[in-house]
């Protein structure tokens, strides 16, 4: 194809950016014109392209190998000529400049996805093919939701959430995600909400440690592009085998397979510089007393520290109590867990080493998310102990007395 020529001729001449520029367009072109030689060249130079760094290694840029899946299909007629592992930037910061404009237009490039597949898997996930999530079940099997959700979500042109390693985990595992309903933006926006309260944590204790209860396939270390915080990850141990398949190996990331209710988990944590623990989307499948004497314990070990995790309306969890059917094919698990704002408001009268706590808002994202109206209607006395919450709870201090209420 002409454009793949011109971006191979401009890579010859050493104009690099020129070249990605006709590769990408031969990528969109042929679009259509899946298993054609066309096609495996456009992908082919893309992916060769993709390799010529142009920013340098360093504070702040850093270029990873990512989790690729290879379908036969997809593969170009002369995967030899391939670069050996691919390199994707991850955080916006250390994007290509081709990336960067798309972000401009369209947050993800469009043959972003396409590239993942047509590139080569990493000699450590060499033998991977494509990872069934099948063998995710029960309450496991909801972190394929939440992950569809928020890579749906990452690569809608007006994105709410940059998450190219949702979209690449997205893309690795095949499921029946369409058993999950329509996408809904709540799950980006509660990374998002999740992704701001460590950011604000991190400015004033930024040698902290991050924990992620049920941390499932979340990618919030890859959005927060902040390797210099350790992070400890904590899942049940199909889900990390998941993970470990699947995600880059960072250094300053621990990932432990263990239920957060065992407490050996607290063992593996140095809490002299600031702990952040984040448990999205985990306490609505655990028992109340459970998730009680875990919040009680976090915070009389971590003094200082912070937990964030959402919560659910007491209706809602007993709908779930009684087979909540998301679609005909999938039915979520029971969520036993539920808290106001108004019960919120009252854990530090019942849990002592609890100092604070506050609603966090959901950021605003489109249509009725973005609707001021409906965030007041929302928050009407009537209201507002009838619909999911976020939480960020503050642990105590000896000698100091954290005044923050829910509004
Ligand atoms: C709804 S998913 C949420 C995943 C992820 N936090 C997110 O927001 O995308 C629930 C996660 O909790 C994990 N989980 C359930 N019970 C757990 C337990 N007792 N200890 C640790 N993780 C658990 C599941 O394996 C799953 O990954």
């Amino acid at each position: 194809m002409a454009l793949t020529t011109l971006a191979q001729a401009h890579r010859l001449s050493g104009e690099t950016d020129k070249a990605l520029r006709y590769a990408e367009r031969a990528v969109a072109a042929s679009d259509n014109l899946h298993g054609t030689q066309a096609r495996s060249d456009a992908l082919a130079e893309y992916a060769r392209l993709s390799q010529v760094p142009r920013r340098k290694s360093g504070a702040g840029h850093r270029w990873v190998a990512g989790p690729t899946t290879v379908e036969p299909s997809h593969l170009s007629p002369s995967p030899g000529l391939l670069p050996r592992a691919s390199f994707l930037p991850l955080a916006t910061s250390c994007r290509t400049d081709v990336e960067k404009t798309w972000a401009k237009r369209g947050r993800v490039h469009p043959a972003v996805a396409t590239f993942v597949q047509a590139t080569p898997v990493p000699p450590r996930h060499a033998g991977t093919v494509r990872i069934n999530g099948e063998q995710l079940d029960g309450v496991s099997a909801t972190t394929l939701w939440t992950l569809r959700n928020r890579a749906v979500e990452a690569r809608r042109p007006d994105a709410v959430l940059d998450d190219l390693w949702a979209v690449r985990l997205y893309e690795a595992i095949s499921y029946d995600y369409e058993r999950f309903g329509a996408p809904s933006q709540t799950h980006p926006l509660r990374a998002l909400a999740l992704d701001r309260a460590i950011t604000g944590y991190l400015a004033t204790h930024p040698k902290a440690t991050v924990i992620a209860l049920g941390e499932g396939l979340q990618t919030t270390y890859w959005r927060l592009a902040n390797p210099t915080v350790d992070w400890l990850s904590v899942d049940l141990a199909a889900v990390v085998r998941l993970r470990e398949a699947l995600l880059p190996a960072e250094p300053r990331v621990t990932t432990l397979a263990m239920s957060a209710l065992d407490r050996a988990w607290l063992d593996h944590v140095d809490p002299a510089n600031g702990v952040f623990i984040s448990a999205e989307g985990l306490f609505m499948y655990l028992d109340r007393t459970e998730v009680l004497s875990l919040i009680a314990d976090c915070a009389e070990r971590f003094p200082g520290g912070q937990l964030f995790f959402d919560s659910l309306p007491k209706w809602f969890s007993e709908r779930t109590l009684r087979g909540y059917r998301l679609t005909d094919r999938y039915t979520a698990p029971p969520m036993p867990f539920s808290l106001t704002v108004s019960e919120a408001a009252r854990l530090p009268r019942e849990l002592p080493a609890v100092a604070g706590v506050r609603e966090l808002p959901l950021p605003y994202g489109r249509g009725v998310w973005k609707s001021r109206s409906f965030r007041a209607v929302m928050n009407l006395p009537v209201v507002r102990d009838r619909r999911p919450m976020l939480t960020l709870l503050s642990f105590a201090r000896p000698g100091v007395r954290d005044r923050g209420l829910v509004d």
